[in-house]
This record gives structure tokens, C-alpha cells and sequence, in this order.
């Protein structure tokens, strides 16, 4: 099998993940601006990564006529194929970025959320979107803007080397749109708040932000990449 990315966070916490995605912009913001560049209403959304599945009901509530979560990791495909086993017209197949699992231009958008495709060495996902993707077709991609934000400026300590730049450069040169969003994380209790923070920082790190920065919520920038077919 292709190159599988290890994500501690959902790996071995997924259920404290669930947690920390049911507090992802809670306003979205994300999802809004996806839909100004493309919808997804009647169309085929592959969801590349999918995790849990988490995603994968939203798209069909919103409109999706059939969703196709990837996951290569068997115990999170596992749950993904639970979430959605009484949802028609949508699955979870076995696979990879570098190797989608469906046919040339059967996808009308793909979807992959904090998920493969962190800019350099993704090249064989960038093809693969390429080969599945219609005429018509919208391919995005969602991750953090470590430039801005309290949590970019959390993610910039536990990755000093990040270069926030050369990520933008890198993104131009293969040709896709970049549009920075301001979303926030919004948790019910600080118990939540804190636990989410603990499944994305080392120990000390954690440690430190949790100790500057009280309540529930914190302002988060990420970047939705996209391109269309
Ligand atoms: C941080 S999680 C995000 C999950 C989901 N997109 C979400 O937002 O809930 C990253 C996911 O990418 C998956 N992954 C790792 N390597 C991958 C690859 N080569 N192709 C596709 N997905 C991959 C991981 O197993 C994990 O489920």
C-alpha cells in the first residue's frame, strides 16, 4: 500500500477527535466558503482521509447524492463504515491519496481535510485528484494557516521549522486558489477544550497553552486550498 501519514491524534484518541470536530467551526465558515466556489448539491463527494467519517453525513445531509469516504487506516475506516452503515448513498472504502479508489472522472468534488496532502511529497494525491475529478469538478483542501491566530501561533511552537510561506509558494506552483478563513474552536466545557488541546500538543507544550490561555474557545485561521476541473 502506498505511504500511510500516522495522525496520533485520531489514531489513538479518536473518540477525544470527535470531540475536538464537533467543535471546529461551529459557524461555518469553512463549508460556506467551499460552497462559493463549488456545491455539492446532487453530486459525488469523495472525502480523501475521512477518519471516523465524521464529515461524511454532513455532505449527504447537505445535499450530496452519494459520498465515498478513503481511509487507509482499517480500525478508523472500521468506525467511519459504522457511522454511515443506515446512511444510502454513502460508503467507506479502503485506500489511500496516492491510490483513490474509484474511477477516472467520477468525482464532482473532493474533499480532504487536515489529511495527506501537507503540501511537498503530495504530488501523487495531487495526480490522483486530477484522474478522478469531472469536468465541472472542485477539488479542496483544508489545513492549518500557521501565519496567523492564537492556535497558528500554538502551532508555529510545536513546529518552529513550519514555513507558513513556502506553503502558500507551494500551493501556487500546482496550480490551486488559496482562501485563509477565520474559524475558532468552540468546546462546551473546559474539560473538552482541554482534552482536544492535549491530543494535538506534546505534554509540555500543552501544558504551557493551557495555562495562558483560558475558557473554551480559540480563534484558529486555516486555508482552504482549491482548485477546479
Ligand atoms: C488528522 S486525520 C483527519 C481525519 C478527517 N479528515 C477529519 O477531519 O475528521 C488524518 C487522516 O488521514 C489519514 N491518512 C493518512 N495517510 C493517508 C494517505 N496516504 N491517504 C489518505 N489518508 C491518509 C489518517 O489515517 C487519518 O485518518
Amino acid at each position: 500500500m502506498s505511504r500511510v501519514i500516522r495522525s496520533p491524534n485520531i489514531w489513538d484518541n479518536p473518540d477525544v477527535y470527535e470531540v475536538e470536530n464537533r467543535g471546529v467551526d461551529p459557524d461555518g465558515v469553512i463549508e460556506a466558503a467551499m460552497r462559493e466556489v463549488r456545491g455539492w448539491d446532487a453530486a459525488t463527494v469523495l472525502d480523501v482521509g475521512c477518519g471516523t467519517g465524521f464529515h461524511l453525513p454532513r455532505f449527504a445531509a447537505g445535499g450530496a447524492a452519494r459520498v465515498i469516504g478513503v481511509e487507509p487506516h482499517p480500525p478508523l475506516a472500521k468506525l467511519a463504515r459504522r457511522r454511515v452503515r443506515d446512511l444510502p448513498g454513502v460508503e467507506v472504502r479502503a485506500g489511500t491519496a496516492q491510490a483513490l479508489p474509484v474511477p477516472d472522472a467520477s468525482v464532482d468534488v473532493v474533499h480532504a481535510r487536515w489529511a495527506y496532502f501537507f503540501g511537498p511529497g503530495c504530488e501523487p494525491g495531487l495526480a490522483e485528484v486530477d484522474r478522478v475529478l469531472r469536468p465541472g469538478g472542485a477539488a479542496f483542501v483544508v489545513d492549518n494557516d500557521a501565519s496567523r491566530s492564537t492556535f497558528g501561533s500554538w502551532f508555529r511552537r510545536a513546529l518552529p521549522e513550519y514555513d507558513a510561506a513556502a506553503m502558500e509558494r507551494y500551493w501556487a506552483r500546482q496550480g490551486w486558489s488559496r482562501r485563509s478563513l477565520d474559524m475558532r474552536w468552540e468546546q462546551p466545557t473546559r474539560e473538552a477544550f482541554e482534552s482536544v488541546v492535549r491530543i494535538e500538543f506534546a505534554p509540555e507544550l500543552a501544558d504551557d497553552i493551557l495555562a495562558n490561555h483560558p475558557g473554551t474557545t480559540v480563534d484558529y485561521a486555516v486555508n482552504l486550498f482549491w482548485r477546479t476541473q
